[in-house]
């Protein structure tokens, strides 16, 4: 079959390798779609949170059809089933043509829901669900977010407008502002401008505590948007877009009595109850079927993946790119 190769750190190659064998309770996926996603790019570099064996296939996500199973009963009722799915923490991902998994980490597509758009059914999705879940839970009316021109806050708009919490954003560059408020957003504010400070402190006045998922970590800008926040706000890190030392005065923290956690879906998905994680996907799939849509720049071949991550890498915010095999 052919399949992208990662040998290194950062070496990727097109192969053709032997299609694998579900063994019990696993399940041969042929794929139809991947994405590339943030965290496809910091498994790339060797950076991500899950470590696999030189030489192995990458790819988190995507969708397919089984086409044979290991044995088992639910894997049975999956034979021939249209997916999506995840990769296994075991074995290759995604960017090939066929997969083995485990027959939990799929979960059948409804008719509505197209193979391209539920190929990205759990990674961005599932954290938007979490991120509006916390703020529920925890008491927060509003939620600000960074790259808020990302598909992930969009999907948070979404959640964040059905649960009747506020939405302010947080963009780059002037020209995303536009798209962030189509989405929904009710504020958007760009770091970019000089004094974007000065501005979200003057928004910011009379609100009570905030939930602010970051997706920059690095550098000082995400902290600096803290600072502006209202006391016993709460900071959730789930990114590194940037990469370099995180640049924090520690006062702000103290003063205003902050709180800083991170935040991991893998780890988050893992605690689920079977029940939870049918339910999740089930909200997805229904965001999905009521004409939500992440926007997809375009679609290419395994063999051409030098171009696609070059065009994802360098225009994020205009859509995903899709590996279609
Ligand atoms: N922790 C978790 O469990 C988890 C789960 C899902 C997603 N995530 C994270 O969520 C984030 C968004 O994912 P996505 O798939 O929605 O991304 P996406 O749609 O590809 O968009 C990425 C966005 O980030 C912006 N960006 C890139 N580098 C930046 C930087 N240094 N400073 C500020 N903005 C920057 C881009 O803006 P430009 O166009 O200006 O570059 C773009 O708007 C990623 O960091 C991803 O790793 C984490």
């Amino acid at each position: 079959m052919k399949a992208l190769h990662l040998t290194g750190p950062l070496d990727l190659k097109f192969v053709e390798i032997p299609v694998p064998s579900p063994g019990k309770g696993e399940v041969l996926v042929k794929m139809d779609f991947s994405p590339v996603n943030p965290s496809d790019l910091a498994f790339l570099t060797g950076g991500y949170g899950i470590q696999k064996p030189y030489p192995v296939v990458p790819g988190i996500e995507g969708s397919g059809k089984i086409v044979a199973s290991g044995g088992g009963v639910y894997t049975g009722f999956l034979k021939n089933k249209r997916v999506a799915c995840v990769a296994s923490h075991k074995y290759d991902g995604t960017w090939a043509e066929y997969m083995v998994t485990e027959a939990t980490k799929c979960i059948i597509l409804k008719s509505g829901v197209s193979s391209d758009q539920g190929s990205m059914l759990f990674v961005n999705p599932l954290t938007a669900l979490e991120f509006v879940k916390m703020a529920r839970q925890e008491g927060f009316n509003h939620i600000v977010m960074t790259a808020a021109a990302s598909s992930l806050s969009k999907m948070v708009i979404y959640f964040a407008q059905k649960n009747g919490i506020g939405f302010t954003g947080i963009v780059r560059k002037k020209e995303q502002i536009s798209g962030v408020l189509a989405a929904g957003a009710n504020y958007v504010f760009d770091s970019s401008s000089a004094d974007y400070e000065e501005q979200l402190k003057k928004h910011f006045k009379g609100f009570s505590k905030i939930l602010y998922p970051d997706a920059i970590g690095g550098g000082d800008i995400p902290y600096k948007i803290l600072a502006c926040l209202p006391e016993h706000s709460k900071m959730l890190i789930y990114g590194r877009l940037e990469q370099s030392f995180a640049n924090m005065i520690p006062q702000d923290l103290i003063f205003h009595e902050y709180k800083i956690e991170g935040f991991w879906l893998n780890k988050v998905a893992g605690k689920k109850s079977l029940f939870e994680a049918v339910s999740d996907t089930n909200k997805v799939q229904k965001m999905l079927n009521s004409g939500f849509e992440t926007t997809i720049q375009n679609t290419f071949g395994l063999e051409d993946f030098s171009k696609a991550l070059k065009l994802y890498m360098e225009n994020m915010s205009v859509g995903k790119v899709l590996f279609q095999m």
